[in-house]
């Protein structure tokens, strides 16, 4: 498959990546991601709130990946949607083919093996299915042609993907809500400071299949890249996600049971000021096992203005970037990595001019 042409000078372009090639990892050790029980979110005081706060400060300042435990997402609701995800990749192409987002042109359905390359230079080898927030046909934004807002689409062949699958999306979105809260305390904003911006966010859900293959002579599953949300929030049934630490080495981050996998992404990189770092991640599906996985990009309202928040400034330490726009930068950055959008790469709005317009008619 041919990939088209990626200008690395492009003003707007996914994060540059050391040490692309290869498959290797170490294996992890204990303290390289930290377990986080964030059970004080449910039902803790603020003291307790607090304490769990300064420990994923602590593990996005360092890590930029943590493990979460006590996270409220019922065990049921994830064993449903992971067995329907599994019955939905053995269904056979031609219908799978049917919901080919190809078609569609919008960001919901299926993207079949070639669909995605999260590395703009490699073709990932897995299958995914997207889901977002359920809009009504007649939405305003659905209607203005908006590719991340609208009516989901879903599987006719297998009822049941639809019921399973959105109920694992409104947990999780719940438990998205939880950790905003979160990032808002750790970086010393107001719990709410987040809330605003949640309405209607421009989230997805995207449950992934990655075939089995020899393990000793794996394939990148998805090549490296950050995430452009403000976090993601990981589910895998197996091992073979890598995550490249700050000293840039690639470290195994396999399942650990009762846990979701957390990690920071590009927009809350910017929120604080590169405090928190949206950290390079691949899949290379060493499990000799099909691999399924389903994981959350967390974002905000699509119309969300991001800029430095005021705890992560001072006249020391200015803001490294200008203010962006949330949902422009998730379409500039899937234009390079999902084929349905590649013709768009270089003429979607640039995300810091439409922040600066947007900014100058909330003020004017
Ligand atoms: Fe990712």
């Amino acid at each position: 498959m041919k990939l088209p042409k990626y200008d690395e000078n492009a003003k707007v372009r996914p994060t540059d990546i050391v040490g692309r090639s290869g498959t290797e990892a170490r294996k992890i050790d204990f303290s390289d991601i930290p377990v986080i029980d964030i059970g004080a979110m449910l039902d803790g005081d603020d003291a307790a709130k607090a304490e769990t706060a300064a420990k994923v400060r602590e593990a996005a300042i360092n890590v930029g990946f943590f493990y979460v435990k006590n996270h409220g997402v019922p065990e049921d609701v994830i064993e449903t949607a992971r067995s329907t995800a599994e019955r939905f990749y053995a269904l056979p192409e031609d219908i799978k083919n049917r919901y080919d987002v190809m078609k569609t042109k919008r960001h919901k359905g299926y993207v079949p093996v070639g669909g995605l390359s999260a590395d703009p230079s490699i073709v990932d080898l897995q299958e995914g299915y997207e889901i977002g927030l359920e809009l009504p046909k007649d939405d305003p934004d659905y209607r203005e042609g908006s590719a991340l807002l609208g009516p989901n689409v879903w599987p006719e062949e297998l009822p049941e993907f639809q019921s399973d699958i959105y109920r694992y999306f409104e947990e999780s979105m719940e438990l998205g809500k939880r950790l905003y809260r979160l990032f808002a305390l750790a970086t010393a904003m107001p719990e709410d400071y987040f809330e605003p911006m949640v309405t209607k966010p421009c989230a997805q859900l995207r449950i992934l299949y990655y075939p089995e293959t020899d393990p000793k002579d794996a394939k990148i599953g998805i090549g490296a890249h950050t995430d452009y949300e403000s976090f993601t929030l990981l589910w895998q049934s197996e091992s073979g996600l890598q995550v490249q630490n700050r000293a840039g080495e690639w470290i195994e981050a396999p399942p650990i049971e009762g846990t979701f996998i957390v990690n920071i992404g590009d927009m809350m990189m910017r929120w604080t000021n590169d405090l928190f770092v949206s950290t390079p991640h691949r899949v290379v599906n060493t499990s000799g096992k099909k691999r399924y996985s389903m994981a959350l990009f967390f974002a905000a309202n699509h119309d969300t203005v991001v800029e430095c928040l005021p705890t992560c400034h001072n006249a020391n330490h200015p803001p490294k970037y200008p203010p962006t726009h949330f949902g422009y930068w998730i379409e500039n950055m899937h234009s390079y990595s999902y084929a349905y959008r590649w013709d768009e790469r270089g003429h979607l709005p640039d995300p810091e001019e439409a922040a600066q317009e947007l900014l100058a008619r909330r003020s004017g």
